[in-house]
């Protein structure tokens, strides 16, 4: 099921993604290429599909999430070009491919990783992929702001950056994680679920149950591969965060203990979705494969 719902979200999204990198002249070709890379070079598509799969829980179309989906796809494709800077984590391999600062230079890859986040801003408000009235795209962009500026994404990668070499508890490793990662996977949800048009507010605050707790597992599973994956199927160098000493789950739990919290957490957010029909089906086929991905 997961395998079939993936493969045409993955379609529906790259087709809608595609028809943002027009450069609007010849001076701009070098960054607009570099946007491109950016995004349409594989990647699981995770974010998109968990706003389509809300959309759909409750009784939209997917394609009304097509907005909803290419604006998390370009956050979370800008969140990566720069977290791979030299600066940040100085990754050269990302999606099997050199880092954006790799195949073009560091000064393009931050405007590359700066444009894309305005474009995120611009889907959501492009009449061609997103349809939904005035006040619920209000509602759409207001929750993407907070989830990747400085109280959401920014802060926690702030505070990821700020952790090298220490020893954080476990409270705060939550909070660092929440926010980098969890925070957008949050807006992937309620942007989703906005786009359907029939979001009530006890479904919206079910939903959030739910993509709060896969939320969190996406980035606990993401330290587990770092540790027992291989560079080959991660598409990203394997080992990174024991070279640099980040402060991770399996380094403050053990593998054993942080695959155990991730099964935790799938069965929260599966537990969060019993007011649902069979129409979240594909929600909760996702929150186990998030748990047990293998890149
Ligand atoms: C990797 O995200 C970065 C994290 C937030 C953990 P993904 O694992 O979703 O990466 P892609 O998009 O599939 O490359
Ligand atoms: C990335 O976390 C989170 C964001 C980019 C917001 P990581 O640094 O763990 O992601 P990978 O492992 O490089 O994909
Ligand atoms: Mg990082
Ligand atoms: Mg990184
Ligand atoms: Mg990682």
């Amino acid at each position: 099921m997961i395998a079939a719902y993936s493969a045409t979200s993955q379609a529906r999204v790259n087709a809608a993604l595609e028809t943002l990198f027009s450069a609007p002249s010849p001076e701009l070709a070098r960054l607009y290429e570099a946007m491109r890379y950016s995004v349409m070079n594989g990647g699981k598509r995770v974010r998109p599909l968990l706003a389509y799969a809300a959309c759909e829980a409750l009784g939209g179309k997917a394609e009304d999430a097509n907005g909803a989906a290419c604006a998390v796809e370009l956050i979370h494709a800008y969140s990566l070009v720069h977290d791979d800077l030299p600066a940040m984590d100085d990754d050269d391999l990302r999606r099997g491919q050199p880092t954006t600062h790799k195949k073009f230079d560091e000064a393009c890859a931050i405007l590359a990783g700066d444009g894309l986040q305005s474009l995120a801003f611009s889907a959501l408000l492009d009449p061609r992929l997103n349809a939904a009235g005035a006040e619920i795209r209000l509602q759409m962009v207001s929750a993407l702001a907070l989830a990747a500026g400085p109280a959401g994404m920014v802060g926690g990668q702030a505070i990821d950056l700020g952790s090298v070499g220490l020893k954080l508890d476990q409270k705060a490793l939550e909070y660092m994680h929440r926010h980098k990662t969890g925070a957008l996977i949050e807006a992937s949800v309620k942007l989703g679920a906005l786009a359907s048009g029939r979001a009530e507010k006890d479904e919206l605050k079910s939903l959030q149950t739910y993509a709060q707790a896969i939320g969190l597992a996406f980035q606990v599973q993401d330290d587990i591969l770092d540790v027992e994956s291989d560079t080959e199927t991660l598409g990203k160098r394997q080992g990174a965060d024991i070279a640099r000493d980040k402060p991770t789950y399996p380094a403050l739990l053990g593998l054993d203990a942080a695959k155990a919290y991730a099964l935790e957490l799938r069965d929260q957010a599966l537990h969060a979705l019993r007011p649902f029909d069979a129409g979240a089906e594909p929600l909760r086929e996702l929150a186990r494969y998030i748990v047990e991905r293998r890149n």
